[in-house]
């Protein structure tokens, strides 16, 4: 089996692909990257020499690109996009451009190349914020209410994936996950950005009252269950993930990190202004793909937060490279300019 993973460069990509090459060493694995500021290659190095392994860099909206790394591809997973929601605020165009267009133009290649399953890795942000202290969930039937430029983008390109389903007969599937946290996430998310800003002695910034709920599973978690959506489920669905936390707030989390690290919660953080239209709680009802395809998270949120802590600490180069910006001279290093 050919698998075309579109943004395997990024955090759960670059998860994704040393997991499915652990579990199907048969398998072989196209990563397709533009290699943004958010793909880093260095993350991979360690398969550079394995055959099943290639990387084709290429922006998914431009279709000869896409062409290219089609060739005898037979599974689509579709991780590729502009991905964190502060940036969608600054800066709009590039989510349309990568997360709508892009997905089109994937689409009209996978159509005309007659691939066996598209899957699309989208985001619970689709269905908009739920009230604090509310028992409500997202699942499978809650309508799409998207509230940032990052979010509309996702829902966006969600329904073209299933508009490609109904009028192309493309077989398609879609999951919707929570918030992933672990190895390999770019500094700029809550996670990663606390753990190294305490590592570097300077303040975690909280947005508003940091009562903001999120629902964390563990990246490894999500790629398995990417994994059961391939081998057993349905054609044409839809399938949510999220995780083990009971509503879990920010400061509860910056908390945990704080005390996982020994720091002094008070002195470490800093409460900073809001987000605009910041989402107030995400909370994912996962009993579907529980039901149907026997998934559930295996990593609880304690042990895989101090895990996730180790890692960063003992992986001081490779964040310190990321928040300055070196690893982006690997590429032209290591495979000379495009
Ligand atoms: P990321 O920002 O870490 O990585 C995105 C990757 O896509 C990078 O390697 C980047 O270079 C690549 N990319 C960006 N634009 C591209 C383009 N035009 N063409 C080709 N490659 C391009 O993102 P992530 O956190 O790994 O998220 C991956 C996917 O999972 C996204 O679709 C995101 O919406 C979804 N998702 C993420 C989370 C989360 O918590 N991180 C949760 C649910 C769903
Ligand atoms: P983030 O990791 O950006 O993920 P998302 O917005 O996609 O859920 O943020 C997680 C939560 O943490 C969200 O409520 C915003 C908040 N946050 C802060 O309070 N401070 C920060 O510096 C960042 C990056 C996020």
């Amino acid at each position: 089996m050919k698998l075309l993973v579109t943004g395997g460069a990024g955090f759960i990509g670059t998860n994704f692909i040393k997991y499915w090459l652990t579990e199907h060493f048969d398998d072989e694995i196209v990563n397709f990257d533009k290699l943004t500021y958010a793909g880093n290659l260095e993350n991979l190095k360690d398969l550079e020499n394995n055959p099943h392994y290639k990387f084709i860099k290429g922006d998914v909206a431009d279709p000869d690109d896409v062409r290219v790394a089609m060739t005898g591809v037979d599974i689509i997973t579709h991780f590729a996009a502009e991905s964190h929601v502060d940036r969608s605020i600054l800066a709009p165009a590039t989510f349309i451009k990568t997360n709508v267009l892009g997905t089109q133009v994937l689409l009209d290649a996978a159509v005309e190349h007659k691939i066996k399953r598209f899957h699309h890795i989208s985001t619970d942000e689709v269905f908009g914020s739920l009230e604090l202290n509310d028992h409500e969930k997202f699942d499978e039937n809650t309508p799409y209410d998207p509230r940032s430029p990052y979010s509309a983008s996702k829902a966006a390109a969600d329904h073209l994936v299933r508009a490609y389903y109904h009028t192309f007969k493309l077989p398609v599937t879609i999951s919707n996950c929570s918030n992933n946290f672990g190895p390999y996430e770019h500094p700029e998310k809550l996670i990663p950005l606390a753990i190294t800003n305490l590592l570097e002695g300077v303040k975690i910034p909280i947005y508003g009252d940091g009562k903001y709920v999120r629902d964390w599973l563990y990246v490894i978690d999500h790629c398995r269950a990417i994994d059961l959506i391939l081998q057993t489920g349905k054609i044409g669905k839809t399938y949510l993930i999220g995780g083990l936390t009971k509503d879990i707030s920010n400061i509860e989390v910056v908390k945990m990190i704080c005390e996982i690290m020994n720091k002094n919660f008070d002195q470490s953080v800093e409460f900073v202004k809001d987000r605009p239209g910041h989402d107030r709680r995400y909370s994912v009802d996962w009993s579907k793909i529980n039901k149907e395809l026997k998934w559930k998270p295996d990593h609880d949120f304690k042990t895989w937060l101090q895990k996730t802590v180790e890692w960063y600490k003992n992986n001081k180069t490779w964040w310190k490279r990321v928040k300055s910006g070196e690893y982006q001279e690997y590429y032209q290093k290591q495979y000379g300019q495009k």
